[in-house]
This record gives C-alpha cells, sequence and structure tokens, in this order.
C-alpha cells in the first residue's frame, strides 16, 4: 500500500521545523564531559577502498572532579559563600528565587582532597573509549606500550582506557614520561619546559568578554537574592559547576535551561574560547612549535615501514596528557582555523573581545573536552581515481577529532578527502619550516634541551 502522502508531507513538515533544542553539556569548554560533535559531518568509517594499517591517538585525561586553578577561582569561593547562607543565622532566603532556590539545600560535590582525581564517570569514558578504538581496528595486534604523563589523572585515565582495549592487560606496558621543566619537546607536557608558554595568557582577553555575558545575569541574580554579594567569579563557577558536578553525580541543577538560557551558555562558552584562542590556541605565536613535536614523531611513526630499524613496532600508539597539548596539536596541523579559506592572517580580529563571533571554526567544547583525542590514521586505499601522481602507493593518511574527520589544508586529495603520503610528508616538513625550533623559540636556558620527542623510539 502506498504511503499516504498526507502522513509523508505532515512527517516532513514536523522534521524540517524540528523544535529547537540546546544541551549545555556541549558547550562546557575545558569542563565539558566527552562528547563526538560530528563536526564537520564527514563519515568517520574509512573512506570506501580503504583500510587503516596504523593509527596515532592524542588523549586528553578522563573526567576529574575539579582543575585545581577552576577549584580555588571560581568553585570553592562560591560553594563556601552557599554553605554560609544555609546556616540557621543567615540572612539569605532562596526560596523567594524561582530557580536559585535549589541552593537552599545543595551540597557541592567537589572537595579539596579529590580535586584532581578522575571520577569514576571518567574512569567509565576512559574505558569505553578504550573499547570503541579496540572495536574501530579490529585487525590491529595488541600494543605492547601506552604512554602518558605522570600525573595520577593520565596515569588513571591510560589504565582504563588500556582495560577497555586489550584483553590480556599485563601484555601492554604503561610508560610513564616526566612531567619535568627540563625535558625540552621530549615530553608529553612539553608547554611546561617552554619558558615561552605563559599559563595565564588569554585571560585578560577572556575576562573582558566575562563582563560582558555575565552583566545580565548578575542584575537578575542580584533582583532576586540581594543578600549573596554575586560576583562575575560565582556566575562562571555556577556554569562549571554544571560540568563538575555532572561528571561526578551524573547530573547537575546547574545545567537548567531555567537558570541559564542557552544563550548565556554560549557567552560562557565564548570565554572560554578566548581564554584558549590566546593560551593555546592560534592567539599565541608558540602553540604550533608546542604541538609539533608530536605531529613530526607521530608522521615518522606511521609513515615508517613496517620494520624495526625505523621504531615502528606497534600498529597502534595511544598517548595520555592534559588540556593543553591536544589544541596546540591542532594549531601546528593548521586545523580550526578561523582565518582559513581567507586572504588574511589576522588573529585577533577572529576572536573580537566584545562580541561573540557565532562563525568561529576555534570552539574549545569541540577542541578539549574531557577525554578529547586526536587520531591520526595511514591507511591502504585501492583509490581508483585517486593516485597519488607522485608514487604509485595506495597509502593515505587522515586526522579525526573526537571521530570527526578533519581536513588536512591543501592536502585533500585522497579518498574521504584524505591526504596523500606524498602531500602528507610535504605538509607535515612545510609545518617544520614554520614551527621547528622548540628549544630557541621557547627561549630555553637549561643546557641539555631537545627539539624532538623521542618517548617512542626509546
Ligand atoms: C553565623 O554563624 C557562623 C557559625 O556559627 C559564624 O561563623 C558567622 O560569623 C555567623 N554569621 C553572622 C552573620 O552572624
Ligand atoms: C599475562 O598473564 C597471563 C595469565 O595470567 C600469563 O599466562 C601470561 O604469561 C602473562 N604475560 C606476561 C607478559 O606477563
Ligand atoms: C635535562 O636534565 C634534567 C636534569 O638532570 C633531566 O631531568 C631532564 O630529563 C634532561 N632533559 C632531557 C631532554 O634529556
Ligand atoms: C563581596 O565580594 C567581594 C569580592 O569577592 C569582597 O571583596 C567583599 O568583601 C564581599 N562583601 C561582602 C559583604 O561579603
Ligand atoms: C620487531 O622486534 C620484536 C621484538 O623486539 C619482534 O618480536 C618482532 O618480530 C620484530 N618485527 C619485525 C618485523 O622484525
Ligand atoms: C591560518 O590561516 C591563514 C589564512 O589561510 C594562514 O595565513 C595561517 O598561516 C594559518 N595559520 C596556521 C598556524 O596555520
Ligand atoms: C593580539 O592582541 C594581543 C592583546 O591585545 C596583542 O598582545 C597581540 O600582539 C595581538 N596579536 C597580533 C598578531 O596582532
Ligand atoms: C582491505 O582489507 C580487506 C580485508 O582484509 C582486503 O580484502 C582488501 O584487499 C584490503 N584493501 C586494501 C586496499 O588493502
Ligand atoms: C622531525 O623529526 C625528525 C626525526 O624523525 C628530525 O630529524 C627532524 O629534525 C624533525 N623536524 C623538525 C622541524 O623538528
Amino acid at each position: 500500500m502506498p504511503f499516504p502522502s498526507i502522513l509523508l508531507l505532515a512527517a516532513v513538515a514536523a522534521s524540517a521545523h524540528a523544535k529547537y533544542s540546546f544541551n549545555p553539556l556541549h558547550h562546557l569548554a575545558g569542563v565539558a564531559p566527552y562528547f563526538e560533535p560530528e563536526t564537520p559531518a564527514f563519515d568517520p568509517a574509512p573512506p570506501q577502498g580503504c583500510n587503516v594499517t596504523r593509527a596515532a591517538y592524542l588523549v586528553r585525561h578522563a573526567a576529574i572532579y575539579a582543575n585545581d586553578f577552576d577549584y580555588e577561582e571560581y568553585l570553592a569561593p562560591f560553594v563556601d559563600k552557599v554553605k554560609a547562607s544555609q546556616l540557621s543565622n543567615s540572612s539569605i532566603d532562596w526560596s523567594r528565587s524561582r530557580t536559585l532556590s535549589f541552593l537552599a539545600a545543595w551540597t557541592s560535590p567537589v572537595s579539596e582532597v579529590e580535586e584532581e582525581m578522575l571520577t569514576k564517570i571518567g574512569q567509565l569514558e576512559a574505558f569505553k573509549l578504550g573499547v570503541d578504538v579496540g572495536e574501530r581496528y579490529p585487525s590491529f595486534s595488541q600494543p605492547g606500550k601506552v604512554w602518558t604523563s605522570t600525573a595520577e589523572r593520565t596515569v588513571k585515565s591510560a589504565d582504563s582506557f588500556i582495560s577497555g582495549l586489550v584483553t590480556k592487560v599485563n601484555e601492554t606496558t604503561l610508560v610513564q614520561v616526566s612531567e619535568g621543566e627540563e625535558e625540552g619537546a621530549d615530553s608529553l607536557t612539553p608547554y611546561e619546559g617552554c619558558p615561552a608558554y605563559s599559563s595565564s595568557r588569554g585571560s585578560s582577553q577572556s575576562s573582558t568578554y566575562q563582563n560582558i555575558f555575565t552583566a545580565p545575569i548578575l542584575s537578575r541574580f542580584r533582583a532576586q537574592v540581594p543578600a549573596f554579594n554575586w560576583t562575575a567569579n560565582d556566575i562562571s563557577g555556577m556554569f562549571e559547576m554544571c560540568g563538575y558536578e555532572t561528571v561526578i553525580r551524573g547530573s547537575s541543577p546547574f545545567c537548567s535551561l531555567d537558570l541559564f538560557s542557552a544563550n548565556e551558555w554560549l557567552g560562557f562558552e565564548y570565554a572560554n574560547d578566548l581564554q584558549y584562542f590566546h593560551n593555546t590556541g592560534y592567539g599565541s605565536p608558540i602553540s604550533g612549535v608546542i604541538g609539533y613535536p608530536w605531529v613530526n614523531a607521530t608522521a615518522a611513526l606511521l609513515m615508517a615501514d613496517s620494520d624495526n630499524a625505523t621504531g615502528a613496532q606497534q600498529d597502534l600508539y595511544v598517548s595520555f596528557s592534559h588540556r593543553e597539548l591536544p589544541p596546540t596539536v591542532l594549531v601546528a596541523l593548521g586545523l580550526f582555523n578561523n582565518s582559513a579559506f581567507s586572504d588574511t592572517n589576522d588573529v585577533n580580529a577572529t576572536m573580537p573581545v566584545d562580541e561573540i563571533n557565532p562563525y568561529r571554526a576555534w570552539v574549545s567544547s569541540k577542541i578539549l573536552p574531557f577525554l578529547t583525542n586526536i587520531a591520526v590514521e595511514k591507511m591502504e586505499c585501492d583509490s581508483y581515481g585517486y593516485q597519488d601522481t607522485a608514487a604509485t602507493t595506495g597509502e593515505y593518511y587522515r586526522v579525526l577529532v573526537n571521530q570527526s574527520p578533519q581536513l588536512l589544508p591543501g592536502c585533500v586529495d585522497g579518498p574521504g578527502f584524505s591526504c596523500s603520503k606524498s602531500g602528507f610528508g610535504k605538509l607535515v616538513r612545510e609545518r617544520g619550516e614554520m614551527f621547528g625550533g622548540f628549544s630557541r623559540k621557547c627561549g630555553v636556558e637549561y643546557g641539555n634541551s631537545s627539539d624532538v620527542l623521542g618517548i617512542y623510539s626509546s
């Protein structure tokens, strides 16, 4: 029986005018629980005719109770005031406000003791990523080594990932790499050994926009609960609490769209994007320099022939680090560049501090949520119609960020917009001309620095 066309039309009309929906958890920048945003919408499966033959992953640790800085700057001052407001001698009456009334009985999920530890949900997600990566590459042999920086949260994330990935856990060694400040580029935390990197860079741009987006919220809350002594940092802390409480307790009253509107969430996200853009993104000339050694070492591992002399002994190379490294690697590769496809390279103009740029590519929620991961895949393809003109090989490369294929600038000559072997080699060399010279550009003062990441071959 033919489908009644009136119903079909109704179905089409309903889907074309779907109700507006908004998920705050996808706009939480560095506090976003892991998610896979599917942007751009390219298919994560290997392109038709291609098999992945080797891959490397760089992964941020999974969800933690709270980051040191966030705790001291935003969370603790707010939580302390809330606690005081709940004492019987307090003059604050939360019940007079509909949206804030939950604060009369709310208790903080974060304590200073467990602060930087992985949450159970974080462990579960790291395990799940291990399972997903294992399913993605069924033909790969179990990796002999996985690498991690030494912080407990990165080590625990790697442990959970390995448990999800392999069946014989004792046959994969977790190699711990020092987070010391004199390792040069030879660590998974190279910014620690780079004096030109400043961890506070971006905070002035971010706080300019923080003052703008929090102003109407402060007015509203002051009108509802005047005795609380609201500050802009309280508001930022409440947004962050949505993320932290969700990865600790599974849900949070701070995520309610009655408390903050979708537009306000986007303002919070933009203030964070400004921070990361200037701290570890295109807004800082040192970002690509910090990220390049991982790109160069990874390209060497993937492009090497399969023999021991070149150091390529595994099908899969996975490394765990902190939130700072993945964004610098994206800069080194030229991805998420606000200026791409334009003639100009005026980084500041793409990120105004006084108004949101809704068309930016640099969206930190997509770049550095908990457990964010960058994958570089080497593929063997039939590649009809795509023969690499410089060679007779069917070898192609592509980069995925949280499962979404990203297109390497100027190198989309392969199946599924992947990059040919010769094109990839050229890209890595050219980015090296832009971003090589770690020790000199970082202004390293210790004598034994290194410009290359050598952890995979030792
Ligand atoms: C309320 O009581 C607490 C604990 O007894 C005390 O520290 C605080 O100073 C009191 N606050 C006021 C406003 O009296
Ligand atoms: C790992 O454990 C299994 C089972 O206990 C054992 O048979 C195997 O020899 C162990 N492998 C290594 C490398 O220790
Ligand atoms: C440089 O020396 C320090 C102190 O001995 C050491 O911790 C560090 O690992 C060395 N750096 C490199 C790149 O070998
Ligand atoms: C209100 O907060 C500001 C900023 O933290 C602080 O300097 C001030 O002392 C507070 N005022 C009261 C009455 O608590
Ligand atoms: C590489 O070396 C490992 C042990 O070091 C050995 O098990 C493996 O067979 C070697 N692979 C090749 C291709 O020679
Ligand atoms: C970003 O894009 C602009 C415009 O194409 C380009 O000039 C610039 O080099 C790119 N930045 C990086 C770090 O690749
Ligand atoms: C961007 O703005 C910052 C702060 O105003 C400034 O220090 C920096 O030099 C600017 N960058 C460029 C490339 O103009
Ligand atoms: C990909 O793997 C399949 C199954 O092993 C094989 O039949 C096919 O020839 C491979 N294709 C390429 C291009 O290597
Ligand atoms: C890239 O790595 C190779 C070693 O694999 C090294 O010889 C080369 O100097 C590195 N390039 C840059 C620009 O650091």
